[in-house]
């Protein structure tokens, strides 16, 4: 079957612009200073708490793992899913700034799995019910998972990425893969191609095969569904830049703190758990002066949800609305 995304309207419309020297309305929209130190609020918190201390349009990338009601744990159960979920969807949108975007994890569930709620319900919920934009979902395909004998074994879980407005943040050159020698010095000849997006790498797709993290993983502090950094890292480096804020207020494992010192963003990260604390030490720990970004070689952690409004003076919000 033909490829059918020249018949987008959207990538004709981005193709004619380029064409024409033009820009997407998002490029140039943000401008931006890279911090020398950045500063993470962690603790343990209910979502809606956590969501309620944010000032409007603050938060650059919200990464959304939610619970799905799947019985994975104490914390994996709810009656009326949407109606507990669409709480904490309205709250995420007012606290994402005009450039900003939410990555929700999960999956579709099959048979009798599915309870009151899964992924396609929060779609499907976001599409009627906010002015937010579906930009990709994302298949995160893992070589590793279950056997399967009555249905083709899964091996994809996906992320949906929808921004807050279509002026939306986008780096692809952070995220680009970068074409081996060969392919690299073909393509160079070829007179069609531009050399300089050559140079650069090729677009990762919407399709990332990375591994999940196994039982004896170096990166495992304990929660039973971490995701892996190199995941977080793809979405925190495409999706926000330097000196942003990025939200976590299902925060599990600790991850995106670890990420988001890592990548030199300030962080807001909260879960309910108060084993929390105790993951994210873990996180913090793995985290060397090698694995910092150079140009922003300090970070502080802080700890509750009072010092998420303000800075060292007490007069302005950690995050600035990039607008
Ligand atoms: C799927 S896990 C997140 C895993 C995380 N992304 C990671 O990679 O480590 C969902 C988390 O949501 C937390 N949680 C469940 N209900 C919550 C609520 N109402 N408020 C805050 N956190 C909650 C659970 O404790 C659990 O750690």
């Amino acid at each position: 079957m033909a490829n059918r995304s020249h018949r987008n309207a959207g990538h004709r419309a981005m193709n004619a612009l380029k064409k024409a020297g033009g820009k997407h309305s998002s490029e140039g929209l943000v401008s931006y200073e890279v911090p020398t130190k950045t500063r993470h609020v962690v603790g343990v918190s209910d979502c809606l708490d956590t969501l309620a201390a944010i000032p409007d349009n603050s938060i650059q990338l919200i990464v959304c793992d939610p619970p799905y009601n799947i019985q994975l744990a104490d914390w994996d159960s709810h009656s009326n899913y949407l109606d507990w979920a669409k709480d904490w969807l309205a709250e995420a949108e007012r606290v994402l700034s005009p450039s900003g975007s939410i990555a929700i994890f999960g999956g579709l569930q099959y048979q009798n799995e599915a309870g009151s709620g899964d992924l396609l319900t929060l779609i499907s919920h976001l599409r009627h019910n906010s002015k937010m934009l579906l930009a990709n979902l994302i298949i995160w395909n893992y070589p590793n998972g279950m056997s399967a004998h009555r249905f083709f074994a899964n091996r994809h879980e996906e992320v949906a990425w929808f921004a807050k407005s279509n002026k939306y943040f986008f780096d692809l050159d952070a995220v680009r893969e970068p074409f081996d020698e060969q392919t690299k010095k073909a393509y160079l000849k070829d007179k069609r191609l531009n050399p300089e997006s050559v140079e650069k790498g090729r677009n990762p797709t919407n399709v990332w095969r990375m591994p999940r993290l196994n039982g004896n993983s170096k990166e495992r502090v304990g929660h039973p569904t971490q995701k892996p950094a190199v995941v977080i890292e793809r979405l925190v480096r495409a999706l926000s830049y330097p000196g942003s804020t990025v939200l976590d207020f299902f925060a599990g494992s600790g991850v995106t703190t670890r990420v988001a010192i890592q990548e030199g963003r300030n962080s807001i990260s909260f879960d309910k758990d108060p084993i929390f604390e105790e993951y994210l030490s873990k996180q913090l720990g793995m985290i060397t002066p090698s694995n910092l970004l150079k140009t922003v070689p300090e970070y502080e952690i802080v700890t509750g949800l009072e010092n998420i409004a303000t800075d060292d003076s007490g007069q302005r919000p950690i995050v600035d609305a990039a607008e």
